[in-house]
């Protein structure tokens, strides 16, 4: 069975990228199939991330009916499948975010999860996504406007019959940040993850990896995989992780 999982947040700049891609990259570590959607049509983010920022058939194509949705499909090294959006203003013409309900199906059967990175704001993009999955993530950072439109988003997602899984604060660690249980307390829904605010993210992006295979061992990826690993139902347990790893890389040297 495929699961469908939107990742909203209302405020901007929050993290919900960083949050799609490496959750995407921890899921395919721990042998999850995995498809990465971007489902921002208008400030597409995904492939500028991964390294892929333009592609011949992207998921415009794909909206405005011109392809199937998998030939919009790029093999990312991390194992990711990723369905890019164009970043030609071009592209934005015509196109009807309300179709991603009806391509998203396309993909049922074809892997074990799709991950949607959506846009922000609670616009036309936002809530199209909202209607085209049945779970979200909301991503959020530990300072009042931001919680307030992720209260405003959870809030919309459930009128709309929604299941909010829970909520994924990144970017903490910082001074003036809002104490966890107050958080907690305001959203009233389980905080899934906390990612510290990490310099190895940006030098992640800068390299267009999961910040899970430039520095698996900094704070920020131990984080995403123990919310990968939180979501899959499986036991995270670092040291084991980097025992098995160091036994693989003997393994090749040998
Ligand atoms: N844990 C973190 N530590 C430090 N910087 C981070 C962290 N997470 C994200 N960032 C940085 O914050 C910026 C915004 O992140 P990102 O693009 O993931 O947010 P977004 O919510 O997708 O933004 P948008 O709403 O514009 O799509 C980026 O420069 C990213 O490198
Ligand atoms: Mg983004």
């Amino acid at each position: 069975m495929t699961h469908y999982i939107g990742i909203l947040s209302g405020k901007g700049g929050v993290g919900k990228t960083s949050t799609a891609v490496n959750l995407s990259a921890a899921m395919c570590h721990f042998g999850r199939d995995v498809i990465l959607m971007d489902g921002n049509l208008s400030t597409p983010n995904i492939g500028l991330h991964l390294g892929a920022p333009v592609v011949p058939i992207n998921l415009h194509h794909v909206l405005k009916g011109k392809n199937h949705i998998t030939e919009a499909m790029y093999l990312h090294p991390s194992g990711i499948k990723i369905i890019p959006a164009g970043l030609s203003i071009n592209d934005l013409k015509d196109v009807q975010p309300e179709k991603l309900k009806q391509v998203l199906p396309s993909l049922d059967g074809l892997t074990d999860v799709v991950i949607i990175d959506g846009a922000a704001g609670l616009g036309g993009e936002a809530i199209a996504l909202m209607n085209a999955v049945k779970d979200l993530i909301i991503v959020t950072n530990p300072e009042l406007p931001a919680v307030a439109d992720a209260m405003k988003t959870i809030k919309i997602a459930e009128e709309l019959g929604k299941n909010v899984r829970g909520v994924v604060v990144t970017k903490t660690g910082e001074q003036g940040d809002i104490p966890l249980s107050n958080l907690q307390t305001l959203l009233e829904k389980p905080i899934l993850a906390i990612i510290p605010h990490d310099k190895a993210i940006r030098h992640s992006l800068l390299k267009k990896d999961p910040v899970i295979r430039t520095h698996p061992k900094s704070k920020s990826a131990i984080a995403y995989k123990k919310l990968a690993a939180g979501l899959i139902g499986i036991e995270y347990n670092e040291k084991a992780q980097s025992k098995f790893s160091e036994f693989l890389r003997d393994l090749r040297f040998r």
